[in-house]
């Protein structure tokens, strides 16, 4: 950018160079975004791979409650760093720190990792190399949202798997509560997400949970005038205290994201919102902040239409910087690139 106001000859120069790279860019995503992924992709080489991963996400969700919640969060950083492809799924080696380590890996959830690993494991069993992890993560993702009584939609399909994960490459494309509404915007806003699309995503916090240290800075010396966060419904807030107390608290302790059905994909988290149950900061600033309100508001009061948006948003989710054609590889085992 400030090159360009340095001299007026090479700023013509980089006129042209800024066309062919706008050019460039239109031909990709128009070839990621719709002639490469399909709904069809597998029908002869995987006719059955959303059955196969059907019958494994339903019986893993039997075994753990937690899976789905679990398996959503992933799926959402997988699609945040270097796009879906599966990248948060490759383990670390010794010398060298992949995207799930990240420190703000933020204890990311076993059953969602093992969830996926299952599903592609029995793919591999019917239709070996065939079918990427991306997709996988994609199809149980949507399984498990509709099974804990989400929304259902059909899943384009035909995501290569990426070669690059890099734990150093996680900071700043994973939100964090301390950020405020403005930041958030701007952070989905350069993932090809809207303000709404973000408030309907957010609604993921229907299901799950939080770490204490991710809202206790709201409910102890929250700053000089406040103890607990004036945002905060109060007594919600004190019964926070005790399974995190102010000092020495267990860091494996965790609270429901949504505190009135923390098990059901419902607009309750919007509703909560709206009597100051939200238990994350950033969960509640969406309905404090003008730009913001009115979408938590539209959501709370109406179930289907929330169901819709977040259908909607989780299609341009799972479309951020994907890999087609030759790009990536369609690896084996989700934890490893091919070798
Ligand atoms: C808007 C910015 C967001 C922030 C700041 C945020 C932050 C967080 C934090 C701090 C946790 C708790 C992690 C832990 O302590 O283990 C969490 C959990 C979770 N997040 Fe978000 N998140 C955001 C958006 C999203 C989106 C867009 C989705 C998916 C569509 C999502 C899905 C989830 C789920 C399902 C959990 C529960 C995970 C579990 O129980 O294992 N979040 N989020
Ligand atoms: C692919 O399979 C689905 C489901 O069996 C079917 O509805 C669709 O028509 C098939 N598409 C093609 C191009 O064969
Ligand atoms: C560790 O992983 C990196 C890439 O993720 C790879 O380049 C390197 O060869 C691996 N090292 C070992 C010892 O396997
Ligand atoms: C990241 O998450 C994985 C999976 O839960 C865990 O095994 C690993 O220890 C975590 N790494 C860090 C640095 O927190
Ligand atoms: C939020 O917290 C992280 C560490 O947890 C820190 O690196 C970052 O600077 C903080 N961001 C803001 C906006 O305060
Ligand atoms: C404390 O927080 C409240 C609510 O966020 C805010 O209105 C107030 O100005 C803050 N006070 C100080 C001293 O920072």
């Amino acid at each position: 950018m400030a090159k360009q106001h340095s001299s007026s000859s090479s700023a013509l120069h980089l006129c042209s160079i800024t066309t062919l790279v706008f050019l460039a860019l239109l031909i990709t995503s128009s070839g990621a975004s719709t002639q490469s992924l399909s709904y069809d992709y597998y029908n002869s080489s995987c006719p059955k791979v959303e059955q196969i991963i059907h019958n494994v996400v339903s019986q893993k969700l039997l075994e753990a409650s937690t899976t789905a919640a679990g398996a959503l969060r992933l799926f959402f950083h997988d699609c945040f760093v270097e796009g879906c492809d599966a990248s948060v799924l490759v383990a670390s080696n010794e010398t060298h720190k992949a995207e799930r380590d990240a420190e703000i890996n933020l204890s990311l959830p076993g059953d969602g990792f093992d969830v996926f690993f299952r599903a592609k494991r029995a793919l591999e069993l019917q239709c070996p190399g065939v079918v990427s992890c991306a997709d996988v993560m994609a199809i149980a993702t949507r399984d498990l949202v509709y099974l804990v009584g989400g929304p259902r939609w059909e899943v384009q399909k035909g995501r290569r798997d990426g070669l690059i994960s890099e734990a150093s490459r996680v900071a700043g494309n994973i939100p964090e509560v301390n950020q405020t509404v403005p930041q958030l915007i701007s952070l989905f806003k350069s993932k090809g997400l809207t303000a709404l699309d973000m408030v309907a995503l957010s609604g993921g916090h229907t299901i799950g949970f939080a770490h204490c240290k991710e809202f206790m800075p709201r409910i102890y010396a929250y700053n000089k005038t406040f103890d607990i966060d004036p945002t905060m419904d109060q007594s919600y807030a004190e019964s926070l205290r005790s399974p995190c107390p102010e000092k020495n608290f267990d860091p494996t302790v965790v609270a429901f994201n949504d505190v009135t059905t923390p098990y059901t994909f419902d607009n309750a988290y919007y509703q909560n919102l709206q009597k100051g149950l939200g238990l994350l900061a950033t969960d509640q600033k969406l309905y404090a902040d003008p730009q913001t309100r009115s979408y938590v508001s539209l959501m709370a009061k109406d179930q289907q239409g929330f169901f819709d948006h977040f259908v909607s948003a989780m299609i341009k989710l799972g479309n951020i910087g994907v890999k087609t054609g030759n790009d990536g590889e369609i690896r084996r085992d989700c934890g490893f690139f091919n070798a």
